[in-house]
């Protein structure tokens, strides 16, 4: 199997995906605690990063505990591409650069950045080429299957980006046009991982530890990249570890380890962010995502989507365990549960 080309913990390496606004530096390290081989910053606006914008350079800051890590670029014009590459390293020096050729946002896709660049190969090689030039580390790419159903053709867009220096090449097997939804074709990987002497890690619809032993096992990647499966839950990357292992997986975290988790990520993010206010109303989605399909919760996380500080959320999940333990779960409570429950039955079907 190709080797990657930065050190990694385990031959098949468990990648957490680039995520604008939630693979952030708290919870690159909290997925690294529990067994993220590699983590990859959210995407940066190559212009940003050229013109040091404070907002951008601010989201490239990362600790020595999240490496290997990879910074995600984008953009459309070569040469800022290539400059936008050369101060990462120089300031940052990560373990890889990444160029997002996924991003399927119409503000990116209209100026080609992201899945844009899709559209015409010569610009993706033209992109690589320049950052392969400008920086010592590793380049790698992750792109889509195309940009359209007519456009689909992963093993050549993969091939072209091996051609111009990608190192690694991860697929998100969907167009641009299908954005996020439909099933991820994993057999794309399979012909991808086939086509390529380079490694090809495999993302898309990673739901659970077993669909990360099922990608590896049905498409032969290299490695496994987890994306939205991680919300809520980063203790899958240690689930998915030991099935790729071999062993069993550990049992699911109790309510009160669940909590323990939530909190541990909050302390990381009030160490590192220097808005607590703004970070903790940025940090509602999290707690959202944390709470998800725990009993009774309607009230838990009616209370938690109103946070405005940290300090609140230890109460909140403090009166929530002493209402269950002692039984004393209001009935309303029940109620707006079954309700919930039956209107996301309903709008599944
Ligand atoms: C909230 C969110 C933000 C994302 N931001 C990025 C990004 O910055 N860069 C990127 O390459 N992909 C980004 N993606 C795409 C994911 O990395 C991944 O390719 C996609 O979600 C498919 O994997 P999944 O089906 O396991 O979620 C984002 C996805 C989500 C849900």
């Amino acid at each position: 199997m190709p080797e990657f080309p930065f050190p990694t913990a385990h031959p098949v390496p468990l990648f957490l995906a680039p995520m604008a606004g939630v693979s952030e530096s708290p919870f690159r390290r909290l997925c690294r605690r529990f067994g993220a081989d590699v983590v990859v910053t959210e995407f940066l606006s190559a212009e940003g990063i050229r013109r040091e914008n404070p907002a951008t350079v601010a989201k490239l800051r990362f600790g020595a505990d999240e490496r290997p890590i990879g910074v995600q670029i984008f953009g459309a014009d070569a040469a800022a591409m290539g400059e936008a590459a050369a101060f990462v390293t120089d300031t940052f020096q990560p373990e890889f650069i990444d160029i997002n050729f996924g991003c399927p946002v119409k503000k990116v896709v209209r100026r080609n950045g992201g899945s844009g660049c899709l559209k015409d190969l010569s610009l993706v090689e033209s992109v690589i080429r320049a950052v392969a030039r400008a920086t010592p580390v590793p380049v790698t790419c992750k792109i889509r299957s195309g940009w359209s159903e007519e456009m689909r053709d992963p093993v050549t867009i993969a091939l072209r980006c091996q051609d111009a220096g990608a190192r690694v090449v991860t697929l998100h097997p969907r167009t641009r046009a299908q954005m996020y939804s439909g099933a991820a074709a994993w057999d794309e990987i399979a012909a991808v991982v086939q086509a390529l002497d380079v490694p090809v890690v495999g993302n898309g619809d990673i739901k659970t530890a077993a669909d990360a032993l099922r990608m590896r096992v049905e498409t032969g990647c290299a490695g496994v990249m987890i994306a939205r499966g991680s919300f809520g839950q980063p203790w899958m990357f240690a689930e998915a570890r030991a099935l790729l292992d071999g062993r069993e997986a550990p049992p699911p975290p109790s309510i009160a380890e669940r909590f323990a988790v939530a909190l541990d990520h909050a302390r990381l993010v009030q160490a590192y962010d220097v808005d607590p206010a703004g970070a903790a109303i940025e940090f509602r989605k999290h707690l959202g995502w944390y709470v998800r399909g725990l009993p009774h919760s309607a009230d838990l996380r009616r209370r938690l989507h109103q946070v405005g500080s940290f300090a609140e959320v230890e109460g909140i999940f403090g009166d929530y365990m002493a209402a269950l333990e002692g039984g004393e779960m209001a009935s309303g409570d029940r109620a707006a549960d079954a309700a919930e429950a039956a209107m996301a039955a309903a709008a599944q079907g």
